[in-house]
């Protein structure tokens, strides 16, 4: 049997919103650390997405949209004129190669350290919840998340304004879209959990309550940039950094479809690595939203081409195979063979394990 012809679908191509996709593969956000303390891209993560550009979708590495949101040492922002200069090269050798190019905005919210920012800020969150564990610095290396403050009312009007000014800033340097950024434990994730949001105001407790503050940045997104070039990402039953949702069901069975009711460009469902989940996240968006779907979280080709084919998703994204192999999608026509990701160059900086791993071509 061939093979290749069961992931044909992959390689048909889609619209997602307004963005027409000459395939269903898309590079998912990876975080890789080799921007500058002040949120400013290296020179060579040009060759690196332009490696990268057979995906019919290129979504970026986590971008901040203040100093506020940046947490880890070294990722780039979309909020100062240096850091849309350094993006500016990197979208137009994208689009050289016929990709969709959007750029997943974050804030971290608690998942911070000060020390990692190129220009100090507060660490904010729903609620003043350290979270547990250790994160990285440049600094001092392992050290415990700073103790967060918890986000006054007013502040969540002032924060859903910097993505929406990120968001045009984003739009300004040719970007096709963004990707909202409501997973994983970062800032909007915290809003929709039982344990770090532990507000009183209209941004606590019941679940209306509790997407308020990521619905009201996403509208204000919409309103700067349209909706059609906007997507989201959620990851649901994902505990990572410390995340709770005891009610995840409910919580999600009304959050997507007010999303739904937004007509975004697409929804990205991303299935939990940090822990096991008993619930098929994936199967369960299906079941809450109608649109447009991407799937990721330990697909391969033919597992991604057969959620296509049973109409899970409508694009598939792939993360650590596309940290290793550039040419992911000529590898997938080809059957493989495929480079193993090194774990160990993730967020390192410079460009060993970044614009190093080979091509099939050499
Ligand atoms: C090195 C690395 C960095 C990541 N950075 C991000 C990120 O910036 N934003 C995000 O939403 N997910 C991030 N993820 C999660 C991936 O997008 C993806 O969901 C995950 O790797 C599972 O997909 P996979 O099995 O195809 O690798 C990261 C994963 C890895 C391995």
């Amino acid at each position: 049997m061939d093979l290749r012809l069961d992931i044909g679908k992959l390689f048909t191509p889609t619209q997602l919103g307004a963005l027409k996709l000459k395939n269903r593969v898309a590079m998912a956000p990876l975080t890789r650390s080799r921007a500058d303390q002040n949120g400013v891209p290296a020179e060579f993560a040009t060759e690196y997405y332009a490696n990268r550009a057979g995906a019919g979708l290129v979504i970026t590495e986590a971008t901040q949209v203040s100093f506020e949101g940046m947490g880890y040492p070294r990722t780039p922002g979309m909020h100062t004129e240096t850091q849309m200069d350094a993006w500016a090269p990197i979208v137009e050798r994208v689009h050289s190669h016929g990709a969709k190019f959007v750029v997943q905005l974050w804030h971290v919210g608690r998942i911070a350290a000060d020390l990692n920012r190129g220009q100090s800020a507060d660490v904010v969150a729903p609620s003043a919840v350290r979270a547990p564990g250790q994160m990285y610095t440049d600094a001092k290396g392992m050290i415990e998340h700073d103790m967060p403050r918890a986000l006054e009312t007013e502040e969540i009007a002032r924060i859903a304004g910097e993505f929406a000014a990120a968001a045009r800033n984003a739009m300004e340097i040719g970007f096709d879209g963004i990707e909202l950024h409501s997973a994983n434990g970062y800032l909007l994730h915290q809003f929709l959990s039982t344990n770090v949001n532990r507000r009183d105001d209209e941004y606590g407790g019941s679940i209306e309550n509790r997407v308020r503050m990521p619905l009201e940045v996403l509208d204000a997104i919409v309103a700067e940039i349209g909706s059609d070039r906007v997507g989201i990402r959620v990851s649901p039953g994902h505990t990572f950094n410390g995340i709770e949702e005891a009610d995840m069901e409910a919580l999600y069975a009304h959050y997507l479809p007010e999303l739904e009711k937004r007509q975004l460009a697409y929804l990205h469902v991303m299935r939990p690595f940090a822990n096991d989940c008993d619930r098929d996240v994936a199967q369960m968006a299906r079941q809450h939203y109608s649109g447009k779907i991407i799937v990721c979280g330990g697909y391969d080709a033919e597992s991604g081409a057969e959620a296509i084919e049973n109409g899970i998703a409508d694009v598939v994204a792939f993360g650590k195979l596309f940290v290793s192999n550039p040419d992911l999608v000529e590898r997938f026509r080809a059957g493989g063979p495929y480079n193993e990701p090194d774990q160990s160059t993730f967020y390192t900086p410079g460009r060993e394990g970044y614009t190093t791993y080979p091509t099939l071509a050499g």
